[in-house]
């Protein structure tokens, strides 16, 4: 065979992207095309879904809006997939859509073994990258490998909005258009990704030497671009340490602190534990390291530390 000088095929590498108003809107269009396909579908969907008045279920609200049936597979208090109960849930269900959600920017632990076990055992599954838009694309370690991702665009950009869809499995007959996003893309995307982990880096070697905080991924493995740096309050009021931070003008975020109800009864320790013991620090591309020893300043202070 030989070679050209330049590449000229179009299908190479080419991922079909299409955008979208928000993450949940590219979920609620991928829902209805497999409803198209299977009215029968489950959606199997990890039992630690957030519920705040003002936005809503990003994750929830889609599924529901589909009508299709639904039900939930458990997360140990570090959001790490309960293998096992997943499994049997899948194995209980005839047909499922399994929705993986990659939280904070992290894919699971065991994400390599959970997607080798789905493939054998054909089974389709959605990646929610809403969090984690730059570790698929920049860190190339999640978003590749389900028959659909998606993303949420302002959860990393300084954007109101914006969602992507990506279909990973493109009907080669029928390719659609590429559009041009309707939002500004216009940002170094590399430098944001670096930045990021350099800020969480830093901020994880701080917090380790405050007892009372337990953090949920103390190590950021290559590829990994967080959204905001979660950790596990014990001995003090999450709601206080939030209030009180933000107070002092330290933008701590609480994504996750309210349950959908459907999750009220629910056995998993992420629903029932660390919704109510989380909260995240904010390690986004405007903060510098001059910042996050104010914020540690400030933090030792709340925290009498
Ligand atoms: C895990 C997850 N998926 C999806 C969404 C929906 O994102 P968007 O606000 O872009 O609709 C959110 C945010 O609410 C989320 O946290």
């Amino acid at each position: 065979m030989g070679i050209t000088k330049i590449a000229t095929k179009k299908n190479i590498a080419q991922r079909e992207w299409k955008y979208t108003n928000s993450a949940r809107e590219a979920w609620s269009t991928i829902l209805d095309i497999l409803k198209k396909e299977n009215p029968q579908y489950k959606v199997l969907l990890p039992a630690y879904i957030g519920w705040s008045p003002n936005e809503g279920s990003g994750i929830f609200d889609s599924v529901k809006n589909s009508s299709l049936d639904f039900d939930f597979y458990n997360l140990d208090r570090n959001l790490k997939i309960d293998f096992n109960h997943f499994k049997n849930k899948i194995k209980d269900t005839k047909d499922c859509i399994v929705l993986l959600v990659h939280y904070f920017g992290f894919p699971d632990v065991q994400y390599q073994e959970i997607i080798n076990w789905l493939d054998q055992n054909n089974i389709l599954y959605i990646e929610d990258c809403a969090h984690s838009w730059l570790t698929d694309l920049i860190g190339g370690i999640c978003g590749r490998n389900g028959r659909f991702a998606f993303y949420s665009l302002h959860k990393m950009l300084p954007v109101s909005g914006g969602g992507i869809m990506v279909d990973n499995v493109p009907n080669k007959d029928n390719k659609s258009e590429i559009l041009q996003p309707h939002f500004n893309l216009g940002y170094d995307l590399f430098t944001i990704y670096n930045k990021r982990r350099e800020n969480y880096d830093y901020l994880v070697e701080e917090l380790k030497k405050i007892t009372d905080i337990e953090i949920i991924y103390p190590n950021i493995e290559n590829g990994i671009c967080p959204q905001t740096l979660p950790v596990i309050l014990h001995n003090f009021d999450r709601n206080k340490l939030y209030k009180e931070m933000n107070d002092l003008e330290i933008g701590m975020v609480s994504l996750y602190h309210t349950m959908i109800e459907e999750l009220k009864d629910s056995t998993s320790e992420a629903a029932i534990f660390t919704s109510k013991h989380i909260i995240n620090f904010p390690v986004h591309q405007d903060i510098d390291i001059k910042d996050l020893d104010n914020l540690i300043v400030k933090l030792k202070i709340v925290l009498n530390a």
